[in-house]
């Protein structure tokens, strides 16, 4: 059987994913994040005044789909038409433009806050339409961002240029935090330490 790694899904890294759901009979599709703890089963953060989280309730099914196409995401976001196949074996639709899928139902949720929770789904199918499907990851596009950054730092110091120096030092800080957020992966970690370090031998201080 084709496993969450096999898609791209990185235990505690958390990507970026359609998540389709039925709204009574009518597919449902929302941004969401997902990621996966163990390797085995699957967890999002749905708040509890989605659509998402009502049809979670109702059915205990959901699709999450993966794609790394901002276009999809932005007509999902916009209420844009996506089209829907028939999952396998669980009570919620796939997004035909999907490059993988996960089939999963949901266990148990636990609060995070007064309008978010966190729910933990079982999974019951992976399956992929291509052979290297790409998840859309925050730490890996926050991490080139800070590498493209970096080489602008330098430039910029040389130049004598501190302002544009010192606006892309504080947009690494911002990319330092949000890698920290979504991702436990030691790789993301020790790359995003070594910009900040590299940041700091050019003279800027670019902790926390
Ligand atoms: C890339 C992306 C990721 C998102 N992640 C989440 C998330 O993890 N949890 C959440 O509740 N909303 C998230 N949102 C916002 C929801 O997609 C948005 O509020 C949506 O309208 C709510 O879903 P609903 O249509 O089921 O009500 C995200 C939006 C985007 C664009």
């Amino acid at each position: 059987m084709t496993s969450l790694s096999d898609i791209g899904l990185q235990i505690g890294v958390l990507v970026e994913s359609i998540v389709s759901t039925y709204s009574g009979d009518t597919p449902h599709a929302a941004a969401m994040g997902c990621m996966t703890p163990d390797g085995f089963t699957l967890v999002i953060r749905p708040f509890t005044n989605t659509q998402t989280f009502r049809n979670l309730l109702d059915r205990r099914s959901l699709v999450v789909n993966i794609t790394h196409d901002p276009s999809l995401f932005y007509r999902v976001v916009f209420g844009e038409p996506v089209e829907f196949e028939e999952s396998r074996f669980v009570d919620a639709p796939v997004v035909k433009e999907a490059v993988a899928w996960v089939e999963a139902v949901s266990l148990e949720s636990k609060p995070l806050s007064s309008e978010r929770v966190e729910v933990l789904c079982q999974v019951k199918h992976v399956e992929a339409r291509l052979a290297r499907p790409l998840p859309y990851s925050r730490a890996e596009h926050a991490l080139m961002e800070s590498l493209i950054h970096y080489t602008r730092v330098k430039v910029f110091k040389q130049a004598g240029m501190q302002q544009e120096a010192s606006k892309l030092v504080e947009k690494i800080k911002d990319y330092e935090r949000l890698i920290r957020r979504v991702s436990t992966n030691p790789s993301h970690l020790a790359m995003v330490a070594r910009v900040v370090e590299e940041i700091g031998k050019l003279g800027y201080d670019c902790r926390g």
